[in-house]
């Protein structure tokens, strides 16, 4: 008799690379050992997703779980058991934490910390400073560094890269490609003395306007084609960037926020008012229609939530004391499922969009896609389930999210972790399992036990 498979996931319209097919997928030791299952294959569990699309294991590539920081705010712990309960298997987390990952030893903590409390697999992002240069070779390529993040504009934290020397030195520090944050600081600062505390939360967007964007973009970009470095620009916000960027596809990928492909202004300021802040900015409808055009034509590379949890009372003070960020981690996956559902994407673009690109852009190895050897990773999810996203649901200590309240069609069902159901129907099952992503050229010892 054949070997039995430790799960078979069968009756589901499965999401494939090259197309959506209903077949049986077989799991052993945490990885995929076959497509197309015969029913009577043998399995110590059985996962009946009839009814159900499996999509690859979604990947939110942008996150802020503030650890170490303020752990009544967010914590690995909490982010992660958030991620899995939205349906997410693998988390990028950015380093402007207190104190922020900028070193050898500051990161060590955090690969030991994350492989101690993570719910669901995480890549960790290193925070270039104008100091740690010379360190930033080693340090991208430790074990599950996903990649360098640059504040080239100032944003939660004091990170910040904004001159041209110091973008270039980073550039050439290193030989992956490094993710942006593109604002472009002087025009921040120059424009800052035209706002006033407590103008309309609105005001934002025009403090941050589309002209700091494009201007750090464009900066970002010459400079990246100058030194050869590959650049990911984070939460691209404006048309004006999206074209741009489409314009040097052979250094460039781009990541868009959820949130700019769902909220516009000034409907989202009116709502929402402070908690509708975060940088760069919501704006205006025509750039939320030239992001969903480029997720049409495949200008985006990325989906990402830049959950970015604050405290209530930060998030309600006055514009622009008020802090910058909206939690996501946890909706991205039902508000996305809303979107197929309103026909503005197709489930195989949100796994390309959510899993493939991911991969794609960070040298994630052996995750992103649904194929044999690949890990076992499944966001199982019924297209047709209409929920409303109760506040209670939310792990974030934090205890807010732009889209509570909302109804959504589209849910995730099951989380697999590498083989594990880790979430049925919202309840987060067995214990944290978390583990520290691989990333193509990173340190050896990381790949020695994946044989
Ligand atoms: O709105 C934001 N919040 N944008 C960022 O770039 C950082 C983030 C945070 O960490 O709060």
């Amino acid at each position: 008799m054949a070997e039995p498979f430790d799960l078979v996931l069968g009756g589901g319209q499965v999401v494939l690379p090259w197309g959506v097919e209903a077949l049986d997928i077989g799991v052993r030791e945490g990885r995929i050992a076959a497509l197309g299952v015969p029913a009577s294959a043998p399995a110590a569990a059985r996962f009946d997703a009839r009814g159900l699309a499996v999509l690859p294991g979604l990947i939110d590539a942008h996150v802020h779980f503030r650890d170490p920081g303020d752990a009544s705010v967010e914590t690995i712990a909490t982010g992660t058991r958030g991620a899995i309960r939205g349906g997410i298997t693998t988390v990028f987390d950015m380093p402007n934490t207190t104190p922020p990952i900028t070193d050898a030893a500051r990161l060590a903590w955090k690969q030991r910390h994350a492989e101690a409390t993570a719910w669901c697999d995480m890549g960790l992002y290193v925070g270039a400073t104008k100091t740690n240069v010379a360190a930033l070779g080693a340090l991208e390529s430790a074990r599950g560094a996903c990649a360098v993040k640059v504040f080239a504009g100032s944003s939660t934290g004091d990170l910040l890269v904004e001159d041209d020397l110091s973008l270039e030195r980073v550039m050439r520090s290193g030989r992956r490609r490094v993710a942006y944050h593109s604002e472009d600081e002087y025009r921040l600062r120059e424009r800052r003395a035209l706002f006033a505390e407590g103008d309309p939360p609105a005001r934002h967007a025009a403090w941050r306007d589309v002209e700091t964007a494009f201007l750090g973009t464009r900066r970002i970009l010459a400079l990246a084609r100058k030194t050869g470095r590959p650049a990911h620009i984070l939460h691209v916000s404006t048309a004006e960037e999206l074209d741009y960027a489409a314009r040097h596809r052979d250094i460039a990928t781009v990541e868009v926020l959820v949130n700019h492909l769902t909220q516009w202004a000034p409907d989202a300021y009116e709502r929402l008012g402070t908690y509708a802040v975060m940088n760069p900015p919501l704006r205006e409808r025509r750039h939320l229609e030239a992001a969903w055009a480029a997720v049409a034509d495949g200008r985006v590379d990325v989906v990402g939530s830049d959950h970015a949890p604050h405290p209530r009372a930060a998030k309600e003070r006055p514009w622009p004391s008020c802090a910058a960020g909206l939690t996501g981690v946890q909706t991205i996956v039902p508000v996305m499922l809303d979107h197929v559902a309103a026909g503005r994407l197709s489930l195989s673009r949100l796994a390309d969009l959510m899993a493939a690109g991911p991969a794609r852009v960070y040298g994630l190895a052996a995750k992103g896609r649904i194929a044999v050897g690949y890990d076992a990773d499944f966001t199982v999810v019924d297209p047709a389930a209409r929920r409303v996203i109760e506040p209670g649901w939310l792990v974030s200590p934090c205890g807010w999210s732009p889209f509570a309240g909302t109804t959504v069609t589209g849910w995730p069902v099951a989380t697999i972790l590498r083989g594990q159901v880790v979430m049925r129907e919202g309840e987060v099952l067995g214990a944290a399992s978390g583990r520290l992503a691989r990333f193509w050229g990173e340190s050896v010892e990381h790949y020695a036990d994946f044989a």
